[in-house]
């Protein structure tokens, strides 16, 4: 079965962001002139993505708005012949189907993504977290979306992007544990944000991901996991458990947006290349 519709959860408060992010989604903060949601939608529909729920919260109206058509806009660039400005305002509304949905409460990632269950039904789906930017490292590579798709398509598995990174920074990421094979990696386990004694490995989750749908039972059954969140790494180990998941090192140029100096970075590199 292919991969054809991807979820972006879009709910949390950005907070880390803040005043910025007091009125102005997270995901709308621009890297030079494009908001940080379109990188990642454009990442998706890469990888033959047809299908794209984004999981919003409330006071998140400008996503919607983002992708839908703005007509006192473009007759205004249309009669100050502005052509330019005006394809580009138009292929947004035209790049894919682009389905809202709503997370009423914020009880956490595996809750967000749960939501998006009545659209996603009984497919495969990738989910993609905005707080990363991954862009191929040369024109014409695959994204990493289309990279787990490839894995994803060959091996029928829930595929998931791992990094490796220092012992320092596991406790910022779900981290998972592994057979010693080499990637992609047979998954065994997934923790969330453990401290550097208690990490299974340096291994860790960026936010790129590919779920059978039975992802969603295990949304069902598991309890609130740390700070009290339904977290989608408890419902991931349980998957890997069950069904088995593969874990893939990815090759990309990748940012943390999620993170001040990684959003500064993305600003920079991606302004000096322009
Ligand atoms: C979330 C996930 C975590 C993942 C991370 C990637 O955490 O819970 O497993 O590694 O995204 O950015 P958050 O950064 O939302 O706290």
């Amino acid at each position: 079965m292919k991969v054809k519709k991807a979820v972006i959860p879009a709910a949390g408060l950005g907070t880390r962001f803040l005043p910025a992010t007091k009125t102005v989604p997270k995901e709308m903060l621009p890297i030079v002139d494009t908001p940080i949601i379109l990188h990642v939608v454009r990442e998706a529909i890469a990888a033959g993505i047809e299908d794209i729920i984004i999981v919003a919260g409330r006071g998140k109206e400008a996503i919607e708005d983002f992708f839908d058509r703005s007509f006192e806009l473009e007759s205004q660039l249309e009669s100050s012949k502005k052509e330019h400005l005006l394809s580009i305002v138009r292929e947004i509304q035209s790049l894919v189907n682009i389905i809202s949905i709503r997370q009423k409460e914020a009880k956490g990632l595996g809750h967000a993504v749960h939501t998006a269950k009545p659209i996603v039904g009984k497919e495969p789906f990738a989910v993609l977290l905005g707080d990363e930017i991954m862009f191929p490292k040369q024109q014409g590579d695959p994204t990493v979306t289309k990279q787990l798709c490839d894995i994803y398509e060959e091996r029928q598995l829930s595929t998931v992007a791992v990094m490796e990174v220092a012992p320092s920074e596991v406790s910022k990421y779900g981290i998972i544990a592994h057979k010693e094979n080499t990637s992609p990696y047979e998954v065994t386990g997934v923790v969330e944000k453990p401290s550097p004694e208690k990490a299974p490995s340096r291994l860790a989750l960026p936010g790129r991901y590919i779920f059978k749908s039975d992802i969603f039972e295990d949304l069902e059954n598991i309890p609130p996991g740390k700070n009290g969140e339904i977290q989608l790494t408890d419902a991931m180990a349980q998957l890997a458990a069950r069904d088995g998941m593969l874990a893939t090192l990815f090759s990309a140029q990748r940012f943390d947006a999620g993170d001040k100096f990684g959003f500064l970075q993305a600003n920079i590199e991606k302004g000096l290349e322009q």
